[in-house]
């Protein structure tokens, strides 16, 4: 991300989590503070979805997988709690609202982002009149020349105990080295740390029209300073994750992750979607 300001896309999957609220009765993810941090202001009742103005199927579709991610990543950070784990970072946490309505009385929260995102975001949380709690911690890192070892501990996280990570929506814009130094500096923290990240799969339109689409969203994209760059099959992921020292847990492809949380599926586009991944550190052998 090079855009010298906040994140639009932050903006944008904040967008898709209130537009849930409203348009799906919250029936994958609940999610009280989504509307006000979305749009500060405009009330519940007020808020104007505004994803549907492009092609409904797909902007439902993306909107789902989008609030299925948060609704996997926080379902796995309540079974990290439960099994002792007490802090928790979200990195490129965007308007992610969980750490405002945390419902676990011992878990500290670590907010990893660009700084300029982190700075519209409390200011847009202060429109919105949403407190910030106490365990509550912001770290400002650009992940393309900052490595979290050298900045998270020095906040607070200890290092010597057991962490859940999610990662959401951010690898896409990362380089690659930038990826794998954040998945080895994870790695090299306590056992018992979970993580849960998604990424993009490589894809050529197979049409003129995808074609057309795909160069239309790259050109939005640059244009805002946010144009996806990193890109991994299943088996670069896989060997991503070894080579850093994490054990891939389930690597899930889009419709197997809608299909946990919904009935009524929509055949599956041909274009392959981002696929979702929980891994943990890997217990050393011997
Ligand atoms: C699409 S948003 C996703 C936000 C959030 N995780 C969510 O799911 O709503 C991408 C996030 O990655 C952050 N990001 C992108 N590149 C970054 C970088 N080089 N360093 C730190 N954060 C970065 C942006 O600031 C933004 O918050």
């Amino acid at each position: 991300m090079q855009n010298g300001g906040p994140s639009r896309t932050a903006l944008g999957a904040a967008r898709y989590r209130a537009e849930h609220q409203v348009l799906d009765a919250a029936s994958v993810f609940r999610d009280p503070l989504a509307v006000a941090v979305a749009e500060p202001g405009s009330g519940h009742a007020g808020f104007a979805p505004g994803h549907v103005d492009q092609d409904a199927a797909v902007a439902a579709r993306m909107r789902m997988f989008i609030v299925s991610r948060s609704r996997f990543a926080e379902d796995a950070l309540a079974d990290a709690y439960r099994a002792g784990v007490r802090q928790v970072v979200f990195l490129g946490a965007g308007l992610d609202t969980f750490a405002y309505r945390n419902p676990h009385p011992e878990l500290r929260v670590f907010e990893v982002d660009h700084p300029d995102t982190q700075a519209w975001k409390q200011q847009r949380l202060a429109e919105a009149q949403i407190p910030i709690p106490e365990s509550v911690t912001y770290v400002g890192v650009d992940f393309e020349r900052q490595r979290l070892e050298d900045v998270l501990p020095a906040t607070g996280f200890d290092p010597a105990a057991p962490a859940f990570f999610i990662w959401l929506g951010v690898t896409v814009y990362l380089t690659r080295p930038a990826i794998a130094t954040t998945l080895r500096t994870i790695a090299g923290f306590a056992p018992g740390t979970g993580l849960v990240f998604d990424y993009g799969l490589p894809w050529t339109p197979g049409t003129p029209e995808e074609r057309a689409r795909a160069e239309a969203r790259m050109r939005r994209l640059a244009a805002i300073g946010e144009e996806w760059v990193s890109f991994f099959t299943p088996e670069d992921i896989a060997a991503e994750l070894r080579e850093a020292g994490l054990e891939l847990v389930e690597d899930l492809a889009p419709d197997v992750v809608l299909a946990r949380y919904l009935e009524d599926l929509e055949p599956a586009a041909q274009r392959p979607g981002p696929h979702l991944v929980r891994a943990v550190v890997a217990t050393p052998a011997g």
